[in-house]
């Protein structure tokens, strides 16, 4: 007996049995190598049909010749079969449903630059990459619809269950839909007829070549959040045109577009969980026969099994959650919830494809491993004792893990509770998921049998009190403060990184008069939440940093969404500013300069100062334990600064090897 019966009750879509409602959504992975499935490919969507799915949207195939991207899996002619034969077999025999997606970029791109192979509606630029497309003919139009039709028919020859149309997001069927992108005064433009005529002919297409049972899914678009383009009045009209086909099996909707917007597809602590689910069944109840998917930051089973009992949706679609934890539906079954690594939505996921590397997670260091699902830790050759002193994400990854080997480990933490800087990043807005990571590890910590010994501020003798055989030194790093600052102003906490300035902070809403100033040299989320916090406080709050913009160490969809919530709390961002004198800091005044031309500017009515900065690791136990003939392997930011992905995968590298 399950606590989710809705979740895992099975559903027909499309004449077709899912085992149960969980869909795992479209994710671009990056694991593709000449149009190629690679065994990293397999495992990941392999490991996710293993973990419990009922079903797996992979990410867009490519199908018309036009766009022959090597990072995507090719259906445009019979060359690769084998490849999608292969991918289809390893998650259709574990009885999950395999869809692929069908869909174009058009002119959306999200890096800046150009794109110069780019098909469109209408000769008009991306509102992000100013990317002006090749308009597409209506000849073109007959042959790439031919075109998709026959890579859908090639991949259910190789063994999918259906196909996905991605609608949303801003690609290129988004553009057809939106009269901002679309301009065309054919058949294929003006009123809404002609708009979803695309789509109402690809579909067709698709059915006609490909029969029945076969999913046609749509991935559609509600709220895109651009001025005249898609409203959620627009989108329902689009819903119910497209509706009228008979040959949607089951939808979804999704927000924003290639806009400003973009975030808004990637809700977030920030705001309410499940924030779209009213509004995704106020849209499918245009044409209530068609099972709608819920989607979006539904991240916990019990949301799962809330949007399905609702009757608000058939299905739920879970995207970052299952990059996070491939057996999140098989745990939840079971009643395991307290073994998923839950996701922290803070969207690493989407930088790391974006950035064009491949996929990773900072809550799952083992993305697309072989035995990723229900894989263990290999037992060690040999059990020592390890001592790990810190007890932040990169020393509680490397506890875990080597006491899951059988090593017998001790942990020092010098604070009272697990999580180091990642526990006070959890108290600032949109932080409060980011605890899964660590109470996930402390509590596998536990159950391996790691000692804590938190509250213990670890000297040598400390460490060597417990005889370690090797020690883990995750004991993290400080910020560096800015040369300018005088080391006494430092010393007597007259300036303090925001670290410690912002702790008092937290919680309150004090609203003092005058300017904060927050030199910024960090460029990480932490810095702009805790710059919220300061605005709840102070009157004004100017960030000041020597970078043409801020935020640059963050994927595009935070950044978007830091700039929003920034400006709309009156914060300032001064860019390509240095401070450059602190002379008239008694009068309230500091004095920077630009960057590149030298020139000055003042900022008045300043009350304080604090610095989010490079940091420098707190090593100083390493050189007296190796003295001590020691084995010492240093983790995290004690190693060298990085960022909570790095430290959760050198955690975990490191508990596997010793
Ligand atoms: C790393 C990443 C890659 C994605 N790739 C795609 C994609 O290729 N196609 C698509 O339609 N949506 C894509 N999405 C959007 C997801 O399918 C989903 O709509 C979104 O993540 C919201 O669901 P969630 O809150 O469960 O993550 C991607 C999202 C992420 C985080």
């Amino acid at each position: 007996m399950t606590a989710y019966p809705n979740v895992f009750s099975p559903i027909e879509i499309g004449g077709t049995i899912l085992r149960n409602r969980i869909a795992h959504a479209a994710i671009l992975t990056r694991f593709v190598t000449d149009g190629r499935a690679t065994d990293r490919l397999i495992n990941y969507h392999s490991n996710r049909a293993r973990g419990g799915a009922g079903m797996i949207v992979t990410e867009p195939v490519a199908m018309i010749g036009s766009n022959k991207d090597p990072g995507r899996l090719r259906a445009y002619d019979d060359a690769e079969m084998d490849s999608l034969r292969r991918l289809a077999e390893v998650v259709e025999s574990e009885d999950c449903r395999l869809l692929g997606q069908v869909q174009d970029p058009g002119r959306g791109r999200h890096e800046v630059g150009r794109n110069d192979a780019a098909i469109g509606v209408s000769p008009l630029p991306d509102d992000l990459s100013w990317t002006v497309p090749h308009v597409l003919q209506v000849r073109d139009i007959d042959r790439v619809i031919g075109e998709w039709a026959s890579g859908c028919r090639r991949l259910r020859d190789a063994g999918f269950s259906g196909v996905e149309l991605s609608a949303g997001h801003g690609h290129l069927f988004h553009q057809f839909l939106s009269p901002r992108s679309n301009r065309r005064e054919d058949d294929y433009g003006g009123d809404l007829e002609g708009r979803t005529r695309f789509l109402r002919e690809l579909i067709a297409a698709i059915r006609a070549e490909c029969g029945r049972p076969f999913i046609i899914g749509a991935k559609l678009p509600a709220d895109d959040g651009v001025d005249g383009s898609i409203d959620m009045i627009e989108a329902a009209a689009i819903a119910a045109k497209l509706a009228a086909t008979g040959e949607v099996d089951y939808w979804t909707f999704a927000w924003g577009a290639h806009a400003n917007s973009l975030w808004t597809h990637l809700p977030n602590a920030y705001g309410e969980r499940a924030p779209y689910l009213a509004a995704i069944a106020e849209l499918a109840s245009v044409a209530p026969g068609i099972p709608v998917g819920a989607l979006g930051y539904i991240t916990d089973p019990n949301e799962a099994e809330q949007a399905i009992e609702s009757g608000l949706a058939q299905f739920v679609f879970l995207g970052r959650p299952l990059i996070t934890d491939p057996a999140w539906p098989e745990k939840a079954r079971t009643g395991r919830e307290a073994d998923i690594r839950y996701c922290v939505s803070c969207n690493t996921c989407w930088r790391s494809i974006i950035d064009g590397s491949r996929l990773e997670c900072d809550n799952n260091p083992r993305v697309a491993e072989p035995d990723e699902a229900f894989g263990k830790p290999r037992p060690a050759a040999q059990s020592k004792r390890v001592v790990v002193v810190g007890a932040g994400v990169a020393g509680l990854e490397a506890a875990w893990v080597a006491a899951a080997r059988g090593h017998d480990v001790t942990v020092l933490g010098a604070s009272d509770e697990p999580g180091g800087k990642t526990r006070l990043h959890a108290e600032l807005p949109g932080g409060e998921n980011l605890s899964s990571i660590y109470d996930y590890q402390y509590l596998a910590g536990k159950k391996h049998g790691v000692r804590f010994e938190l509250g213990v501020s670890a000297g040598l003798d400390t460490v060597l009190d417990r005889d370690p055989e090797t020690v883990i030194l995750a004991t993290g790093s400080r910020m560096r403060a800015p040369d300018l600052i005088p080391h006494e102003f430092i010393e007597a906490r007259l300036i303090e990184d925001l670290r410690s300035f912002i702790v008092p902070f937290i919680g309150r809403t004090a609203q003092e008069d005058g300017r904060v100033v927050l030199i910024d040299r960090d460029h990480t989320e932490m810095t702009y939440a805790a710059a919220e916090v300061l605005a709840q406080n102070f009157a004004n709050v100017a960030i000041v940093t020597p970078r043409e913009r801020i935020a640059s160490d963050c994927a595009l969809v935070n950044r978007q969404q830091i700039y929003q919530r920034l400006y709309d709390r009156g914060i300032e961002i001064l860019t390509a500013l240095e401070p450059v004198s602190l002379d008239d800091l008694e009068d309230g005044r500091l004095k920077l300069a630009n960057v590149w031309s030298g020139v000055e500017a003042w900022l008045e009515d300043i009350v304080a100062i604090t610095y989010s900065t490079a940091r420098e690791p707190n090593d100083q136990l390493l050189e007296p334990l190796q003295a001590d003939g020691i084995e010492v392997l240093t983790v995290g930011d004690c190693h060298a600064p990085r960022s909570l992905l790095a430290s959760t995968r050198q955690g975990y590298q490191i508990g596997k090897a010793i």
